[in-house]
């Protein structure tokens, strides 16, 4: 019989305690906001949701109408429910507080509402990602530092990828589940669980055309991988870059991989170009639960104290031999 998400996430909060209602009930309304972001992307121009919105994020990148559509959609599904305290987006330069008329809950969410937004208008998958963490206790006013939490705080994590299926992946800090949309039902339907990410791999991600601008470390790491059965690794490797991180992770968390997006020199005082609280940390969180690793070369991603909302990170994730290789290459280089 089929598992449906709604029976997963009962089964999790009844038989294994792993969530609260409250929990429960803010990852059925993502999941029903991520359904409702899938329509319009699966409508593209007759929808008339593809091309620029002709405005900019805090981040000084220029927004497309689906990031702005897909994040309106995110706060309105989770504004009236009672169970978050506030959000917080890739698209909005500070968090959105529940409005008064409503209820406040326990939780803080946030998300990448569209990742992969370079990819909407040439019909590549895209996704959606979110991170939940807790309001830290006392205090009725939320502010941005209760946002400002580690990663291995997170509560629940996941993604939803907007492919030739969509799939919508989750923790709740019992590994790994995948459900897929079932659209003549209208609901996401486990497909599969207890996911583990093979640690050996021959396949790596990264964006290629920015290899004069990388560290030594990654220099060497790419450069050994190339050099294939001749060079030091004795294997040939393969490369795969979606330029969506929704879709690069879903490969990885399905056959295994590296994905890198590291420092580089374009511009150094920047640690990375993805965000920290809801790009890395909820990838990392999903990674390390199916038996991977997330690194930025010297730390666990999840063991980063963030500074700032909008704060960036250099990311090495997946395959756990391969990740500890890399971390390990940087780790001689400083020395
Ligand atoms: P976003 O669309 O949310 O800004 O994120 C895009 C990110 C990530 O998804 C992807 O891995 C990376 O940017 C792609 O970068 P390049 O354009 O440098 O390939
Ligand atoms: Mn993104
Ligand atoms: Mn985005």
């Amino acid at each position: 019989m089929n598992i449906s998400l709604s029976r997963y996430l009962v089964e999790e909060q009844r038989a294994k305690g792993k969530i609260t209602p409250e929990l429960r009930l803010l990852l059925e309304v993502v999941a029903r906001a991520c359904k409702s972001i899938s329509h319009s992307v699966n409508k593209g121009a007759l929808g008339g949701v593809l091309g620029s919105a002709g405005s900019e994020n805090v981040q000084g990148e220029v927004q497309k109408k689906l990031d702005i559509i897909a994040n309106e959609v995110l706060i309105e599904a989770n504004e009236w429910g009672g169970h978050l305290a506030a959000m917080a987006s890739e698209e909005m330069d500070s968090i959105h507080l529940v409005p008064n008329r409503y209820p406040q809950g326990e939780y803080l969410l946030l998300f990448d509402p569209l990742d992969g937004s370079s990819n909407i208008d040439v019909n590549v998958s895209i996704g959606t990602i979110f991170s939940v963490l807790r309001k830290p206790e006392g205090g009725i006013d939320v502010s941005e530092a209760d946002f400002l939490q580690a990663g291995q705080h997170q509560v629940a994590a996941g993604y939803c990828v907007y492919g030739p299926q969509t799939t919508l992946v989750l923790t709740v800090g019992d590994g790994v589940a995948m459900f897929t949309l079932d659209r003549e039902q209208g609901s996401f339907v486990l497909t599969q669980e207890k996911i583990s990410i093979p640690a050996d791999t021959k396949e790596f991600a990264i964006n290629m055309s920015n290899m004069r601008h990388w560290d030594e470390p990654v220099q060497r790491y790419i450069g050994e991988c190339l050099q294939g059965v001749e060079g030091p690794r004795g294997k040939d490797f393969n490369m795969r870059w979606i330029a969506s991180m929704v879709a690069d992770v879903h490969r990885i968390l399905t056959r295994g991989g590296v994905f890198m997006y590291p420092w580089d020199k374009r511009e150094p005082h920047k640690p990375g170009k993805l965000r920290l609280m809801y790009e890395a940390n909820p990838m990392s969180w999903l990674v390390e639960q199916a038996g991977g690793a997330a690194t930025n070369g010297k730390q666990r991603i999840l063991d980063i104290q963030p500074s700032q909302l909008h704060e960036r990170v250099s990311v090495i994730l997946g395959s756990k031999s391969e990740v500890d290789r890399v971390t390990h290459y940087h780790q001689s280089a400083q020395r």
